[in-house]
């Protein structure tokens, strides 16, 4: 069964890349932005990117808009605008699914963590957000990737949460990613060490001019 998905943030390249992946596996979505025409624009050039490839209906609209409809939202805002976007959007989510992707990161002479009080972005979304059913997933999926449609992502996705049937809904939707395995990464609080993993991912993708993703060893689902 499809879903409707959409990307808070989606009209940056993380967000624009899970819409092509999540465009070939016959989703339908919908790029969220502060501005329903550059929503819009990120639509087209998913689209784009789509080519002739069978894929789902991608369209685009502001942020409130493309939540109304969706049964999955993924947040890809920067860590700047995380609390403000959840705030504002908090009516509208409840009784959603709430995909946070969002690493709590700063540019300043290289990537460094921020801290967060709640311990990491995603448990800060589940406070926000109460009336949600809050994951982490995604951190760790290099947008250059994720926008090239015809590129083997080759990684693992790692999942955390609180929501048992949330985590399985979003394991499943990470697993339609060609050469993505979906690993259940544990609780809410286990959030942190998941999206500062990308902070390393940044480094190493900056000494080896790369995008690197990570593997989990040894289990026996891959
Ligand atoms: N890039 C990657 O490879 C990657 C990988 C894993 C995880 N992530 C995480 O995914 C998130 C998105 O990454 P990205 O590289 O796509 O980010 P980005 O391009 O910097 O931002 C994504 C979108 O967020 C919106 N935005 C920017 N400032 C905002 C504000 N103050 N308030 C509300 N919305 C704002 C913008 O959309 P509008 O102007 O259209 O509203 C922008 O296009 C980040 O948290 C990042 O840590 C990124």
């Amino acid at each position: 069964m499809p879903h409707t998905i959409a990307l808070v943030g989606g009209t940056g390249p993380e967000g624009r890349g899970l819409a092509t992946r999540f465009a070939l596996a016959g989703h339908r979505i919908v790029i969220g932005s502060r501005e329903a025409a550059r929503g819009e624009a990120g639509a087209v050039e998913v689209l784009a990117g789509l080519g002739a490839r069978a894929h789902g209906e991608v369209s685009g609209a502001d942020n409130a808009t493309a939540v109304a409809d969706a049964d999955l939202v993924v947040i890809v805002v920067p860590y700047t605008a995380h609390r403000a976007t959840l705030e504002g959007l908090r009516d509208a989510l409840a009784g959603k699914i709430v995909i946070d992707a969002v690493v709590p990161v700063v540019f300043d002479r290289g990537p460094r963590p921020v801290e967060v009080a709640d311990g990491s972005a995603t448990e800060e979304a589940a406070a926000i957000l109460p009336a949600s059913r809050v994951v982490g997933a995604f951190h760790n999926l290099s947008a250059e990737v994720l926008l090239d449609p015809d590129a083997e992502v080759g990684a693992d996705v790692l999942v955390t949460g609180a929501d048992a049937e949330a985590k399985q809904a979003v394991m499943a939707l990470a697993g339609e990613i060609a050469g993505v395995h979906a690993v259940d990464a544990g609780p809410l609080r286990f959030s942190r060490f998941v999206e500062q993993i990308t902070i390393l991912l940044i480094g190493i993708n900056g000494r080896y001019k790369a995008h690197t993703g990570v593997r989990i060893a040894g289990l026996d689902t891959h």
